[in-house]
């Protein structure tokens, strides 16, 4: 009997038409361009427009998607949002997506895994084609980070940016291309380091938690830093090592983009050459659970991908989570 894998069958993403450049950050607060591409490698960010949400980026990012694949909404099983930024903590954005989107037949649901969402969501929808259940999973990577930071604090507010990045993942019986491997990890005791600490149940919102600004990201940037580059390289490391592979053998690597920095250091240390890193930072910032599929969907249309080539995708972020997936392309 031959073994039923998960591929990526279509890929789409959506940005906002908005363009925040690190000059235009300059004229609000004390900082300049030089400092953020230095720090960062980041140039400009996307930013929504008034009264645009995460289920409108997420349902953009779909239609994008499935225009490439000649499948309907109506065909889809299961819509996964893995998100930070939903449009109200309930309903799920995904009930929301599958309205505006018209999939009347999915069920779908939110996931919060912050940047190494879309990975989470990745391993869990491809379970759901393994095992025979559905035939047609939407994932999609959406944040509006924008809603969550503090336009006041220079030491986060110039890292984030908007967008949403989706996959469609089918069954297949080829082989040569699908999801070879998934390898997810998390440490709770890192949740200190980063996060938004009202507007949950351990502290519901009050004029008090509005003014003292806990609802926007709070970070400890060096060592979400530290953390981000020895976890996505132990990880990528041990899913190549446990398949039998080696770095050389990447067509591409693309990694969560949260800094150039974090991004080049891990690339060093996994010994990859330049040409088989996706970085896209400089355009579009960090957009959490969005930076991988966005990554890959501007490789794959740049032509950098070809049907089975080995591709490991790694990320990391709040929580801490972090993890990494390696696949043979398949379109
Ligand atoms: N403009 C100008 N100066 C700034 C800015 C800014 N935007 N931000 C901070 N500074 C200043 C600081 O105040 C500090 O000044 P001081 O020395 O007078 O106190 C100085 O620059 C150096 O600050 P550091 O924090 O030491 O700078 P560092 O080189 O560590 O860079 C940064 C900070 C960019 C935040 C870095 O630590 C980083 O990228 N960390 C990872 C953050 C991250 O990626 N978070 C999200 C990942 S997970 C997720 O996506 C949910």
């Amino acid at each position: 009997m031959k073994n039923t894998r998960a591929y990526i069958s279509a890929i789409g993403m959506y940005v906002p038409e908005k363009r925040v450049t690190n000059d235009d950050m300059a004229h609000l607060i004390d900082t300049s361009d030089e400092w953020i591409r230095e720090r960062t490698g980041i140039c400009e960010r996307r930013v929504v427009a008034d009264g645009e949400c995460n289920s409108d980026l997420s349902v953009k990012a779909i239609e994008n998607c499935l225009s490439n694949s000649g499948v309907k909404a109506e065909e889809i099983d299961l819509l996964i949002v893995p998100t930070v930024t939903p449009d109200m903590v309930f309903p799920s954005t995904a009930c929301l997506v599958q309205e505006k989107l018209g999939a009347k037949n999915a069920w779908g649901f939110d996931l919060s895994g912050a940047c190494s969402g879309f990975l989470y969501g990745l391993a869990t929808g491809a379970q759901f084609i393994q095992t025979g259940t559905y035939k047609k999973v939407v994932v999609v990577g959406t944040d509006v980070m924008t809603s969550i930071i503090d336009p006041q604090d220079r030491t986060t507010c110039v890292l984030f940016g908007d967008g949403a990045g989706a996959v469609l993942l089918e069954p297949t019986e080829d082989e040569g291309i699908g999801f070879l491997d998934f390898l997810l990890r998390a440490d709770g005791s890192g949740g200190k380091f980063l996060h938004m600490p009202a507007g949950g149940s351990k502290i519901p919102a009050s004029h008090e938690t509005v003014d003292k600004r806990m609802h926007y990201v709070h970070q400890d940037g060096r060592t979400v830093f530290k953390f981000a580059v020895k976890y996505m390289t132990e990880v990528t490391s041990e899913i190549l090592q446990r398949n039998g592979r080696v770095s050389a053998d990447l067509t591409l690597f693309v990694p969560h983009q949260a800094n150039l920095r974090i991004i080049k250091s891990t690339a060093n240390r996994l010994r990859l050459r330049e040409d088989q890193l996706a970085v896209n930072i400089e355009r579009y910032a960090n957009t959490t659970a969005a930076t991988i599929p966005i990554s890959l969907c501007e490789a794959f249309r740049k032509g950098r991908l070809k049907k089975g080539d080995l591709v490991a995708l790694a990320s990391f972020g709040a929580g801490f989570t972090w993890g990494s997936v390696l696949l043979r392309w398949g379109i």
